[in-house]
């Protein structure tokens, strides 16, 4: 391993606002919160308080001081973290998390953060397929899917963030009226995921295939990401949808999603991003 990764893992170590795979944090991020606000110097997860009430109740809901009162939103597939800390920004008063298993890209939102004195912005080192075990029911208010990887081949669908393997476990943390948006430069993974909304009967609040293309544009989706900038599938077309997954999600389903996906087509664009990620692959192994 390269020099300047051991650097950026040995970082991240100590940083207050990563946690690596952390034991026994369900319940427990309104406590997180306010201990990175007070700025303790070792926070202790095993002696968190477990939030009460995560349903907010009329005691704290007016204290804007009170993490208990204040939404969490999750960045999974982060990267660099630029939605956790663009959003947390944007919006001082709510609390952000981004996910990631690459601890060298990490470090990058969470000095950011460090540096800014962004006490909202935390980060968590682990593989997404964990998450349900770091958050309590109810606990997440929203989440953002930013440029995952589109798992362009048909055999690796079940691996891409909107399959409803994975709305199962957002199911587990993100509250019933909690929103999920995915920005993406993929459109195999949008019309991916329009099916699988289509198919489970979900709320599609809104889509666009041409986000920049919109006369009016949410100001949360101006935040531009690293992999947004690189262009990989030179489209030049960014895609966005945002929907609620609070509905049943039949496993039986799955088999007949499978056959459904078959002829959602590949173009050019995807073919040039397999190359570059091949490539890209290669190069950091
Ligand atoms: C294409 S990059 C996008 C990063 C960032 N969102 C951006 O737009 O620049 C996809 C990211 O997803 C992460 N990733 C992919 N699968 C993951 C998983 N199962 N658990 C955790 N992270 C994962 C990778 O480490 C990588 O940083």
């Amino acid at each position: 391993m390269g020099q300047k990764k051991l650097i950026k893992f040995a970082a991240i170590k100590a940083y207050e606002n990563v946690l690596e795979f952390p034991q026994d944090m369900q319940g427990k991020w309104a406590a997180f919160f306010d201990a990175l606000n007070k700025g303790n110097t070792s926070i202790d997860i095993v002696n968190l308080t477990i939030s009460d009430n995560l349903v907010v109740s009329s005691d704290f809901s007016n204290n804007n001081d009170d993490n208990r009162s204040k939404k969490i939103t999750l960045e999974l597939a982060c990267g660099r973290g630029e939605y956790a800390v663009g959003l947390g920004r944007m919006f001082p008063e709510q609390n952000f998390i981004g996910i990631d298993l690459k601890g060298n890209r990490i470090w990058k939102g969470a000095s950011i953060a460090n540096k800014d004195g962004l006490k909202n912005v935390a980060f968590v080192r682990s593989q997404i397929e964990l998450t349900s075990n770091y958050f309590a029911k109810d606990e997440v208010d929203e989440i953002w899917i930013t440029f995952p990887d589109p798992q362009l081949r048909w055999s690796k669908a079940k691996k891409r963030l909107t399959h409803p393997k994975f709305l199962r476990l957002y199911q587990q943390f993100l509250k019933k009226d909690g929103v999920l948006h995915l920005k993406t430069d993929s459109p195999l993974l949008y019309n991916f995921t329009l099916k699988v909304i289509e198919m489970y009967g979900l709320d599609l609040i809104y889509k666009t295939d041409h986000l920049y293309a919109e006369q009016k544009i949410d100001p949360r989706c101006l935040i531009k990401t690293y992999y947004e900038g690189l262009d990989i599938a030179q489209s030049n077309k960014i895609h966005y949808i945002q929907f609620n997954i609070d509905k049943d999600l039949p496993l039986e389903q799955d088999e007949v999603l499978k056959e459904a996906i078959k002829d959602i087509p590949m173009d050019a664009g995807e073919l040039i991003r397999m190359e570059a990620e091949a490539a890209r692959a290669k190069k950091e192994a």
